[in-house]
């Protein structure tokens, strides 16, 4: 396997950035079941020279457990990006991936995310930038194009290959598609023969299991595969993908307790309180975000599992933190899986909204 940068990494397959999703006890989380390298979720390069308590959340990682720490940036200016990368590696980063591939209007617009794609000298002057100033491995995360008119990724690969890209990462959609139709293997393909070794290619969209992983190695001899929304829910995915296998109701539970306990502290630590409050109201309201920003991953946790719906729906009334742990010890140690799982609305719709 083709290393990335100087880090030779354990196995090849890595958990997508997800805007929401891939903050540090998801990651932790991934990290644990196997995955080789989990990257942040998009940060903003000129939200890091506003160091707030919110960029700070982002910033967050577990040193004993996150190796390499990756982190996402966007933006779309070489110079505010490579300052934004040295305030990254002060904090600990040490690869410095590139998000040229969300399709966000309010990103695009500004020449960020897929907004690089339009303009490649650009995007091949921010790796070089940040590379220069920060001494850091630059990874590089691409949708296949804008639009069908213009799947420029091979051009994309030239220029940031010049810049000297740590690795790249395609999803294989372009802008125009979101994540309509189904990712196009054949382009990722494309992409490897063309980039041969000089850098390492990495494959994404639409990897589901772990044939589907082991099919996309085969047909486009990708370097490494990237999942994203098959891991919502499924941590275990990531060990299943080594040889391991699925949870037991005891573990899975045991897990989902755990990342809620992370997840309460993470949140309580970074929130951003705008109103000067009495110490309790304070603590209640800390709580109360705190669950309310754990049921999506409850509800992906319970995708598939017998009695999933009614789960949600006792879910989507908690308030605090013993209403969810009651719920969800109960649902999830006599779980059963649903034969016929009624598709997940819920998931659906948070996939409608992502950003990469
Ligand atoms: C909820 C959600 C948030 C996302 N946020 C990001 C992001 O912050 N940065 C990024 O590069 N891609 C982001 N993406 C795109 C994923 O990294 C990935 O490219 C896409 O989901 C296709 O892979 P999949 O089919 O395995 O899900 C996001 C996707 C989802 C579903």
């Amino acid at each position: 396997m083709l290393p990335i940068g100087p880090y030779t990494l354990k196995n090849r397959y890595i958990l997508a950035p997800m805007a929401g999703v891939s903050e540090m006890p998801f990651r932790v989380l991934a990290f644990q079941q196997g995955a080789a390298l989990c990257p942040t979720e998009l940060i903003s390069a000129q939200g890091l020279f506003r160091i707030n308590s919110r960029t700070l959340r982002y910033l967050r990682f577990d040193k004993q457990v996150e190796q390499p720490y990756s982190l996402q940036l966007f933006g779309g200016e070489p110079e505010v990006m490579a300052k934004a990368a040295v305030i990254a590696k002060e904090y600990g980063a040490q690869i410095i991936d590139i998000n040229m591939g969300c399709p966000v209007k309010k990103v695009t617009k500004t020449g960020a995310g897929s907004g690089l794609m339009c303009d490649p000298a650009r995007a091949g002057e921010v790796v070089r930038q940040i590379k220069a100033a920060t001494g850091l491995p630059v990874t590089v995360k691409i949708r296949s194009g804008w639009d069908a008119n213009q799947k420029n990724f091979l051009q994309m690969a030239d220029v940031l290959g010049a810049a000297g890209v740590a690795a790249l990462a395609m999803h294989a959609r372009t802008r125009a598609q979101g994540y309509s139709g189904k990712a196009d293997w054949s382009l990722i393909a494309d992409l490897k023969r063309h980039v041969g070794n000089a850098f390492p290619i990495i494959g994404n969209g639409d990897v589901k299991t772990v044939e589907d992983a082991a099919r996309m190695v085969e047909t486009t001899g990708c370097d490494y595969v990237m999942i994203g929304r098959a891991a919502l829910g499924n941590p275990w995915l990531f060990r299943q993908l080594l040889g391991g296998e699925k949870p037991t109701n005891e573990e899975r539970c045991e897990v989902v307790q755990r990342h809620f306990r992370q997840h309460m502290v993470f949140s309580a630590e970074a929130r951003v309180h705008r109103e000067e409050l009495p110490p309790e109201q304070r603590a209640r309201k800390d709580e109360q975000q705190g669950v309310h920003s754990f049921r999506s991953h409850l509800g992906w946790y319970a995708h598939g599992l017998h009695g999933a719906s009614a789960f949600r729906a006792r879910i989507n009334h908690a308030d605090t933190k013993k209403d969810v742990e009651d719920a969800l010890e109960q649902f999830f140690l006599g779980a059963n899986t649903d034969e016929n799982p009624v598709e997940g609305s819920e998931q659906e719709l948070d996939y409608r909204t992502a950003l990469g």
